[in-house]
C-alpha cells in the first residue's frame, strides 16, 4: 500500500525527467531511441537484421508492445504503468523469455538480456520504466525559444525541478538583440535551454522584473529555483561556448535531476 501511494504522489515529470537519464547511462547502450515502425519491420522481416544492426528492440518498440501486452490496455493509465512498472522491475532483475512482451519475429534475432541485478536501483527502474511507458516519438526540433511568463514558470519549476532562467532584456539594448540573433537561436543552446531551465523573457521597457529583483544592465540572467530564489546571477551577452558553460554551472550547481 505504501508504494502504491508513493506512486499516486509522485509528480509524473519529475520521474519523466529522471527517467530519460536513467536509460541514457544504464539502456542506450544497447536499446536505440527511436526508429520507425515501417524501417524496423523491413529490417526484421525482411532483412534478418542486417539493415540496421540492432541489439535490442528499440524504446519506440518496447512502449508499444508494454501498453499493448501488461494489464489491461483499455483500462485505468495509472494503473497500467503500475503493472509495467512491476514488469520491467522483474524482467530486469530475472530476463527470461518465457516472460517476453515483444514480437518472437523481433526476439529471435536478440540473446536474452543480461540481467542487471546490483546495477540499477528500484527507484531508476521505477523512472525508467514510466519514461518508457508515456515515451512519444521525436517531434520536430524547436527553433525557437518557447518563453513563458513568470507565474507559468514557477508552476513548471515546481514539477519538473528545472531551473526558471529569466532573461531581463529591451529592444533598445545592442548586446541583448544581438545575442537573441545569435546564441539564443543557436540550436545547441536551445535544447539545453529546454532540457533544464524554463526560459522567462522580460522587456524592462514595458515589463517589472518579479519578486523585487534588482537589474543593473541588460541583458542579464537571472537563475531561480520554483520558490523564487536566485541561483545564480549573469550580466552580460554571451557567445554560444560560453553561454552554454554557464548553464552547465547553474544545473550542476542545483543538481537538477538528469
Ligand atoms: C547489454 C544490452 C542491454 C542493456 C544494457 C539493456 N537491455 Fe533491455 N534488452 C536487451 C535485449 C537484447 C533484449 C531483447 C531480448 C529479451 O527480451 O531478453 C532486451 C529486452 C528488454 C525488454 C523487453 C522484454 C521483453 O518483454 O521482451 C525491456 C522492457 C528492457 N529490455 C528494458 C531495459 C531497460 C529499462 C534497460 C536499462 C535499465 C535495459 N533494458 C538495458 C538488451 C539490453
Amino acid at each position: 500500500m505504501k508504494r502504491f501511494l508513493w506512486w499516486i504522489l509522485l509528480p509524473l515529470s519529475l520521474s519523466a525527467v529522471e527517467g530519460e537519464r536513467v536509460y541514457e547511462r544504464k539502456c542506450a547502450s544497447c536499446h536505440q531511441r527511436y526508429i520507425p515502425v515501417e524501417t524496423l519491420m523491413k529490417n526484421f522481416m525482411e532483412h534478418n537484421n542486417t539493415l540496421l544492426h540492432l541489439k535490442a528492440p528499440t524504446v519506440n518498440q518496447l512502449a508499444y508492445r508494454l501498453k499493448q501486452r501488461i494489464g489491461d490496455p483499455k483500462g485505468d493509465k495509472d494503473m497500467q504503468l503500475m503493472e509495467v512498472q512491476s514488469f520491467v522491475q522483474d524482467y530486469l532483475l530475472y530476463p527470461d523469455r518465457q516472460k517476453s512482451v515483444c514480437m518472437p519475429e523481433v526476439l529471435s534475432h536478440f540473446e536474452t538480456m543480461p540481467s542487471m541485478r546490483g546495477k540499477v536501483t528500484d527507484e531508476e527502474i521505477e523512472a525508467v520504466a514510466e519514461w518508457i511507458y508515456f515515451y512519444l516519438p521525436p517531434q520536430k526540433e524547436a527553433k525557437v525559444l518557447t518563453f513563458v511568463d513568470f507565474g507559468e514558470a514557477k508552476r513548471v519549476a515546481k514539477r519538473t525541478g528545472k531551473v526558471i532562467m529569466i532573461e531581463v532584456t529591451s529592444p533598445t539594448c545592442h548586446y541583448c538583440v544581438k545575442m537573441e540573433k545569435t546564441t539564443l537561436k543557436d540550436p545547441e543552446v536551445i535544447r539545453a535551454i529546454h532540457r533544464d531551465f524554463i526560459p522567462v523573457r522580460v522587456d524592462v521597457s514595458r515589463q517589472k522584473l518579479p519578486d523585487g529583483l534588482k537589474w543593473s544592465m541588460t541583458p542579464t540572467f537571472f537563475f531561480l529555483d520554483c520558490d523564487g530564489k536566485v541561483l545564480k546571477t549573469v550580466p552580460g551577452a554571451w557567445m554560444k561556448e560560453d553561454f552554454l558553460s554557464i548553464l552547465e554551472e547553474v544545473v550542476e550547481a542545483k543538481g537538477v535531476k538528469r
